[in-house]
């Protein structure tokens, strides 16, 4: 029996007890938390040291970033929980089996398909020690932590798992390759597998993003493997997030 209290409307009315669990993870009242919640995006480009060359990405990630990315994504979530709403449909109609979310954050994703009849177990996966331990701590207060493992990286996973669905949302254009990336992901998908990916290879018009990618020969490549290895499917919901099966070998 799956639990209850992670459907999508659940999430557009508390976002999964967002809040709750922030301030109660960060040990803050919810006032100073609403006060953090207003800068997040701010307060996280400006952890960003400029010149970011390709190999600081990781380390940007895992070390620097601390606890702003959860402020960031919380405040995010909060604040377009509408289209966030709709990224969790498409989750919906797609996800089966052992679920990937990679770059997961906040958990959001994570935590609704974990709830979702079709879905075994999701393995969550994202460089940020903090993030890692917030999604933990949510999945065990929500009741889920048996259905979500938290993980680093892929290596310690692939040795045990292929997916049946992958969602990798708001991620690419935060890593160096992203074409490396979805070669990587398709050699662990199982045939019918379903992968859901959207990018913003964008610093924004005011650099608001430093830390997006947007080299045009890195996106060249990108989306020369995406055009060489897979197909989309078509989906009615979002236009910025498509769906993808693995190109079969004939
Ligand atoms: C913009 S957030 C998106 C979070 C979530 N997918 C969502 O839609 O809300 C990007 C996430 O990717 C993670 N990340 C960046 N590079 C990564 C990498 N190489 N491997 C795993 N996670 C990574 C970051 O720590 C961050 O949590």
């Amino acid at each position: 029996m799956k639990k209850l209290g992670l459907s999508i409307d659940d999430f557009l009315s508390h976002g999964f007890n967002l809040r709750a669990n922030l301030a109660s993870f960060l040990e803050i009242n919810q006032q100073e938390l609403d006060n953090r919640l207003k800068t997040g995006l701010q307060d996280l480009a400006s952890l960003h040291p400029g010149g970011f060359k390709n190999s600081d990405a990781s380390e940007f990630y895992e070390d620097k970033v601390g606890d702003a990315h959860l402020i960031d994504l919380a405040s995010w979530h909060l604040n377009s929980s509408t289209y966030i709403a709709d990224t969790l449909r498409l989750q919906e109609k797609f996800a089966t089996g052992h679920v990937l979310d990679f770059g997961g954050g906040i958990g959001t994703h994570a935590l609704a398909a974990s709830a979702l009849e079709n879905v075994e177990h999701v393995w969550f996966v994202d460089l940020n020690p903090q993030n890692r331990n917030f999604v933990k701590q949510r999945a065990k207060e929500l009741g889920v932590d048996e259905l979500i493992s938290v993980h680093r990286d892929l290596d310690s996973i692939v040795e045990m798992v292929s997916f049946d669905t992958v969602i990798c949302l708001d991620v690419l254009e935060h890593i160096a390759d992203p074409s490396r990336q979805l070669k990587i992901f398709l050699k662990h998908l199982k045939p019918n597998a379903i992968a859901l990916f959207n990018w913003y290879f964008y610093k924004g018009e005011n650099n608001q993003y430093p830390f997006h990618f947007d080299d045009p020969l890195m996106i060249e490549r990108f989306f020369l493997t995406l055009q060489k290895d897979f197909v989309e499917v078509f989906h009615p919901f979002l236009i910025t997030t498509r769906a993808y099966k693995p190109m079969k070998k004939i």
